[in-house]
């Protein structure tokens, strides 16, 4: 498809959500069942780190059309999270991607001061994690898996904009110095000398030393999950964005290189890049994250090599509007095949995640985007 036929994809997603946000109002999606239909995190799990896409998704979609079913939505869907905030044990690294996307994204639209408080009150909990010895920030809180103190992951470089934005909004240099710690931190032990990431890294959260790298969601210690490479290329581009420090456009280059690389002849992306050639397991998320990170990644480059990334972007959303989308309008899930980790029962299914990215990339490639991040 070419760049005019992607942009006339957003019509017709705008007509499939106007009725499945009408069928689904109060419910906070993470998957479907069977039949295509949501099911309701706030039954299941109200502090899921994915609850802020649909939040997010709806403010897309508001943006795009001036609907106010979309806008009234968002709150809505704003104050059913709202809980989280006052539950320590489910605060994480996961606040970005939670706040950023609502209140965050209210303030933004609307100026609403509570919106702003709520965001604050996200971006001093994130900063909270900071691990001074090591200089990085603590991905989650202790469970049953054991004590975590000392963990790091990728995906933690897309919650640092929420910092970005707090030291702005107070006029306080604090929270950006830790983002930009962290981002370094990342940028020495989780980038791999070819343009791979590592999932997770461990240090001992005493001293503060490097200890080692964890498989996480992929398909080994080694690997080369998707959604992490992906993480990495949008990451990296933005602590440019707000640092101006080159290094992370080029490290986010590096990735973005090597991602590209690895996209097989079908253009469908695998959960991870070293995984077996059977079973052949996809994830649709990791696409249209790359194909948005690349859209950022491109506004940066030397022009010379845009539309390198331009082209790639392009071709992830094209294989995945013809191969991975489900239009019928009877169903609530644009994306299928996505994969949350390679080693779960369940994979292949609609995410909601993948939806929110498919649709801010072809936003941004009409030029009508709202930035959250
Ligand atoms: N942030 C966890 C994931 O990408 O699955």
């Amino acid at each position: 498809m070419n760049q005019q036929e992607l942009i006339d994809l957003l019509p017709k997603i705008e007509e499939k959500l106007t009725l499945v946000v009408e069928r689904n109002q109060g419910v906070i999606p993470y998957t479907t069942d069977e039949q295509g239909h949501y099911l309701d995190m706030t039954q299941q799990d109200p502090f899921w780190w994915t609850n802020g896409f649909w939040g997010g998704l709806l403010w897309q979609l508001y943006h795009l059309t001036k609907n106010d079913l979309f806008r009234q939505t968002a709150v809505q869907t704003e104050k059913t999270l709202a809980k989280n905030l006052v539950r320590a044990e489910n605060l994480d690294h996961d606040n970005g991607f939670k706040w950023s996307l609502t209140a965050v994204a209210r303030y933004r639209i609307t100026g609403a001061q509570d919106a702003k408080n709520d965001g604050i009150i996200a971006a001093e909990n994130l900063a909270g994690r900071f691990n001074l010895a090591g200089r990085f920030i603590r991905a989650w809180n202790d469970s049953g898996t054991g004590e975590r103190s000392g963990g790091a992951i990728i995906d933690c470089l897309m919650n640092l904009p929420l910092l970005y934005w707090a030291s702005a909004e107070l006029n306080d240099p604090r929270f950006y110095q830790i983002a930009y710690a962290h981002a370094k931190t990342a940028q020495a032990h989780m980038v791999r000398p070819d343009g791979s990431v590592k999932h997770i890294i461990e240090f001992d959260p005493q001293t503060g030393e490097y200890l080692r790298s964890q498989g996480g969601q992929g398909y080994g210690h080694g690997s080369s999950w998707t959604r992490g490479q992906a993480w990495g290329i949008y990451g990296f581009a933005l602590s440019y964005q707000y640092t101006q420090d080159r290094s992370f456009l080029a490290t986010a280059q590096q990735i973005a290189n090597y991602f590209i690389a690895n996209i097989p002849a079908t253009g469908l992306i695998p959960v991870d890049f070293r995984q077996p050639q059977a079973p052949w397991l996809e994830d649709s998320s990791a696409a249209a994250i790359a194909a948005s990170g690349l859209i950022t990644l491109a506004e940066d480059v030397d022009p010379a090599d845009r539309e390198i990334y331009l082209n790639a972007a392009r071709r992830l959303l094209s294989t995945l509007a013809e191969s991975s989308c489900d239009w019928r309008l009877e169903t609530d899930n644009l994306l299928t095949k996505c994969t949350a980790a390679y080693h779960d029962e369940k994979r292949e299914f609609p995410i909601i995640y993948g939806d929110y990215f498919f649709l801010e990339a072809l936003e941004k490639l009409a030029g009508r985007d709202l930035n959250l991040w």
